[in-house]
């Protein structure tokens, strides 16, 4: 969506995975004083993002959506007035239907212009924008009538589309949307995170600068994955260009946790100029390849092994688009060393669920 936002993938944070329905305002001044505190905003992390539950189930006597009194005592303007003293932005969320999916308030539908209007006088940064209850109208209509509303409102608002991936979004919501949903939602799980990063690579093509394919919010931190696959996860993540949105706690994340999610090299390839999306580019049964350009004639690629057993993977030049003459220079990402002259490949022998991030830069 041209609105000059987005034009590399959104950084930031939301309760959802980790405190589903479970907001109140002590929570989100707390998170996003830990995004300060950490180091995290320096990084790139912006927006602290609320997810469903945040209003009463009735709009008052205007039609206005009302914050829940109880768990938001202060109101959303002053609420948003914290975030943004901190150096953050804030992000909502609604609905494209007339109740959100965890059924506890209205949806949007119907008000959308009153609702991008309540949301702009907050001072709201990001919208959210969930597709639950929407007697079966087309998607298309109901999301591009709240981006014109958001757009009528003259304040700047990532418009993030959580429609699922079911009517193919990546197809028409490049001028819609910032983000667009390709999955359901992720769970705290190797076979769920790695479905989605599968889902999502099909649609590669349509994601750039403003417009970007969203696998869903990151699990990294959550518990029930060992820290290596959060190392894929997040390794993929960033090579495939999806918004970088944290899910756990991270008022106490740990030490591994924390070095996963604050890798600056590999922020990086998420924010890269360029803005392509790197894509699975070879599969020899549980031996993967992932890889995309990078600006500056760089390449950055992905071995994985989703396999039980320890292997070698190796990606040959001809497998990531390069000429077998070009020299490299091979950083490795995770673990901060850099080989010179590197010719013809990269392999490296890989446990199960490993996997190793490289930029490559010509010699
Ligand atoms: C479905 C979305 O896909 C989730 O990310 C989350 O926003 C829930 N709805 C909230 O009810």
């Amino acid at each position: 969506l041209d609105n000059g936002l987005g034009l590399t993938p959104p950084m930031g944070w939301n309760n959802y995975n980790h405190f589903p329905g479970k907001l109140n305002e002590k929570l989100i001044g707390q998170t996003a004083n830990a995004m300060v505190s950490t180091g995290l905003a320096a990084l790139g992390y912006e927006y602290i993002n609320l997810d469903d539950c945040w209003a009463e189930l009735n709009r008052d006597s205007q039609g206005n959506l009302v914050p829940n009194a109880t768990i938001f005592p202060s109101g959303m303007k002053a609420l948003a007035g914290y975030i943004h003293s901190k150096g953050l932005k804030i992000g909502i969320y609604g609905d494209a239907g007339t109740l959100t999916c965890a059924r506890t308030m209205p949806g949007s539908l119907g008000y959308e212009e009153q609702d991008a209007n309540t949301f702009a006088s907050w001072g709201i940064d990001y919208l959210k924008y969930d597709n639950c209850h929407n007697n079966g109208t087309s998607p298309q209509e109901r999301y591009t009538k709240m981006s014109k509303a958001l757009l009528a409102t003259g304040r700047p608002i990532f418009f993030s589309l959580c429609e699922w991936g079911q009517a193919y979004p990546a197809t028409w919501a490049g001028s819609v949307g910032n983000s667009w949903r390709t999955t359901g939602d992720i769970k705290d799980n190797w076979g769920s995170m790695i479905s989605k990063a599968d889902q999502n690579d099909a649609w590669a093509s349509y994601a750039g600068p403003g417009g970007w394919n969203d696998p869903d919010m990151l699990e990294v931190g959550n518990g029930n994955m060992s820290t290596e696959d959060y190392r894929c996860h997040f390794s993929l993540w960033s090579l495939a260009k999806a918004p970088l949105i944290l899910g756990c706690d991270i008022r106490s994340m740990d030490n591994d946790t924390f070095e996963l999610v604050s890798n600056k090299e590999v922020i990086a390839v998420n924010q890269d100029e360029l803005g392509i999306q790197g894509k699975k580019v070879k599969k020899t049964g549980d031996l993967e390849v992932w890889s995309g350009p990078l600006s500056g004639n760089r390449v950055a690629v992905v071995l994985m092994n989703r396999g039980l057993s320890t292997a070698n993977v190796t990606a040959e030049w001809s497998d990531i688009g390069l000429n077998s003459s070009v020299i490299f220079d091979a950083r490795d990402l995770w673990e901060h060393s850099t080989t010179t002259s590197v010719q013809n490949q990269l392999d490296a022998t890989l446990d199960s669920h490993a996997c190793k991030m490289y930029v490559l830069t010509p010699h």
